[in-house]
C-alpha cells in the first residue's frame, strides 16, 4: 500500500427530514450573515427553499439569496456572488442544490476572501490564502462535491471548464436527505449513478500494488450503486435505494476509495470536462459516453485491474484468458450504462465531432491537465484525440 493523506472534515447529517437541522448547524458555525445559494428553480418548486428560509428566519439567522446557478455553473454568476458577498458582509455560504450549486458556492467562497480575480485559481495563476466556509443541503446524489475539495466552473468566454481543488473549501457540513432526491428527473438520477461510479473507478484503475481494504471498499461501493440503480430505474421513490446511492455518492469522492492507490487516474473526467464545457452536456452522461473508449484504449497497460474489476464487480467468470475477462467487464459496464438510459457514444448527443473540434478539445484538455494525465496509462494530447475519435 502506498502512503496517503486522507482529509474528510465534513460533518455529515444523513436521513429523512434532516434539512430541519440546518439552522442549528449554521448557529454552531457562528456566522453573522449567510448567502443562500441555489439553482434554476427545482428547490423553489419542491418547497425546499421555502422550508430552509423559514428555518433560518425562525432561528434569527440573517441571510441574503442568490439563485440561478445552472448545470455546468458559470463564472459570471460566481462574480455576481462575490460582489454580493463582499458588499453585504457575508461570512458563510449555504449551497442548497447539487454539484453545480456547491461548486459555484465554493468559487464564491474563494473570491469573497480574495482581492484578485477568482478565475486565476482555476487558471493556475494564483493560490488562495483563505475562503469563506461553505455548508450544503444536497438535492442530488452525483458529483460528491458535498465532501470533496473540488469546484468545477465554466468560463463562458471560450466555453472553458476548469476544476480547482483545495482542502479549504471542503464543506463544513452537508445535510443528506435521500427523500430530497426523489423529485429528480430519471435522466439526472442516472447521470448521478454514473458520476458516482466513475469517481470510484477513476481511483481504482491504477497500477498500484496491494490495497486490499481500499479495493474492497471500492468494489462494494460499485456493486451497491449498480444494484440500487437497477432498483431505482423501476421504483424511483424507493427510499432505501436512494439512501444507499446518496451515501455512496459522498464516499466515492471524498478520497476514501483512493487511499493507498499511489495516485488517481481521472483521465475520463478530464477528457469529459472539455465536452461539457464546449457542448453543455450533463457531466454524468458525458462520462458514460467516453469511459468505454478510454477503457479499451488503456486496457493493456492495466490488465490485472480490469480483470479484477470484471470478476469482483461484475461477477464475470474467469475463463483463464485475462484479456477476455477484462473486456467482458468493460462490455457489462457499457450495457449497464445503456440500461439506465446513459449514452455510450458521443454520437448520442447529436453534435458533430469534426477533426477541428477534436483538435480544439484535445488542445484545451492538454492545457487543463498541464500536458498529461492518467495513472492506468499516462495520456498526452495525441491520446486524447484518439479517445475522442473512438468515442464518436
Ligand atoms: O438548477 P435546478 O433547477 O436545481 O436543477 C438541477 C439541474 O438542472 C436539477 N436538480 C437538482 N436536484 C434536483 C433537481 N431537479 C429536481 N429535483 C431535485 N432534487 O438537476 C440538474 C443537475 O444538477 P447539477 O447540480 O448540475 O448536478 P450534479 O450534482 O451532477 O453536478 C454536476 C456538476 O458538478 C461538476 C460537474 O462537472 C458538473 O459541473 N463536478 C463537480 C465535482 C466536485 N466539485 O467535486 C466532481 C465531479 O466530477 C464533477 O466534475
Ligand atoms: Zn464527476
Amino acid at each position: 500500500m502506498n502512503n496517503f493523506d486522507w482529509y474528510a472534515p465534513t460533518h455529515i447529517v444523513f436521513g429523512r427530514g434532516t434539512e430541519s437541522e440546518v439552522s442549528s448547524l449554521l448557529k454552531s458555525s457562528k456566522c453573522n450573515r449567510v448567502l443562500l445559494h441555489y439553482g434554476s428553480g427545482s428547490v423553489i418548486r419542491t418547497g425546499l427553499l421555502g422550508k430552509i428560509k423559514s428555518s433560518l428566519e425562525n432561528a434569527c439567522i440573517d441571510y441574503i439569496e442568490l439563485g440561478g446557478v445552472v448545470a455546468n455553473p458559470r463564472l459570471s454568476l460566481v462574480y455576481e456572488g462575490i460582489e454580493l458577498a463582499k458588499s453585504k458582509g457575508v461570512d458563510f455560504i449555504l449551497a442548497v442544490g447539487g454539484g453545480s450549486v456547491i461548486d459555484s458556492a465554493k468559487a464564491i467562497a474563494y473570491g469573497a476572501a480574495a482581492d484578485f480575480d477568482v478565475w486565476d485559481l482555476y487558471d493556475r495563476k494564483r493560490t488562495p490564502e483563505s475562503a469563506l466556509p461553505v455548508g450544503v443541503v444536497l438535492t442530488i446524489a452525483a458529483a460528491g462535491s458535498e465532501m470533496s475539495n473540488s469546484s468545477v466552473i465554466t468560463n463562458e468566454d471560450g466555453g472553458i471548464k476548469r476544476g480547482y481543488s483545495n482542502n479549504m473549501v471542503r464543506p463544513k457540513f452537508a445535510i443528506l436527505n435521500p427523500e430530497l432526491t426523489m423529485t429528480l428527473p430519471d435522466f439526472q438520477t442516472a447521470c448521478g449513478f454514473t458520476d458516482i461510479m466513475m469517481h470510484t473507478m477513476e481511483r481504482y484503475f491504477t497500477s498500484a500494488g496491494n490495497m486490499e481494504l481500499t479495493d474492497g471498499i471500492a468494489e462494494a461501493l460499485l456493486r451497491t450503486v449498480i444494484k440500487n440503480a437497477l432498483i431505482l430505474v423501476e421504483d424511483p421513490k424507493n427510499y432505501e435505494a436512494r439512501a444507499e446511492v446518496m451515501w455512496a455518492g459522498s464516499l466515492s469522492h471524498n478520497g476514501l476509495t483512493g487511499c493507498g492507490n499511489g495516485g488517481d487516474d481521472f483521465a475520463t473526467h478530464r477528457i469529459e470536462h472539455e465536452i461539457s464545457g464546449m457542448f453543455d452536456v450533463a457531466h454524468g452522461a458525458g462520462l458514460a459516453a467516453i469511459w468505454g473508449s478510454w477503457a479499451r484504449y488503456v486496457l493493456d497497460d492495466c490488465l490485472p485491474r480490469f480483470k479484477q474489476f470484471a470478476t469482483n464487480v461484475w461477477n464475470v467468470e474467469d475463463s483463464g484468458d485475462c484479456r477476455e475477462v477484462a473486456l467482458e467487464g468493460i462490455a457489462r459496464t457499457e450495457d449497464f450504462f445503456k440500461s439506465i438510459g446513459m449514452p455510450v457514444s458521443l454520437k448520442d448527443f447529436g453534435f458533430e465531432l469534426t477533426d477541428e473540434v477534436i483538435e480544439e478539445l484535445a488542445e484545451k484538455c492538454e492545457k487543463a491537465v498541464g500536458g498529461k494525465v492518467g495513472a492506468a496509462k499516462v495520456l498526452y494530447r495525441d491520446d486524447f484525440k484518439k479517445i475522442y475519435r473512438m468515442a464518436y
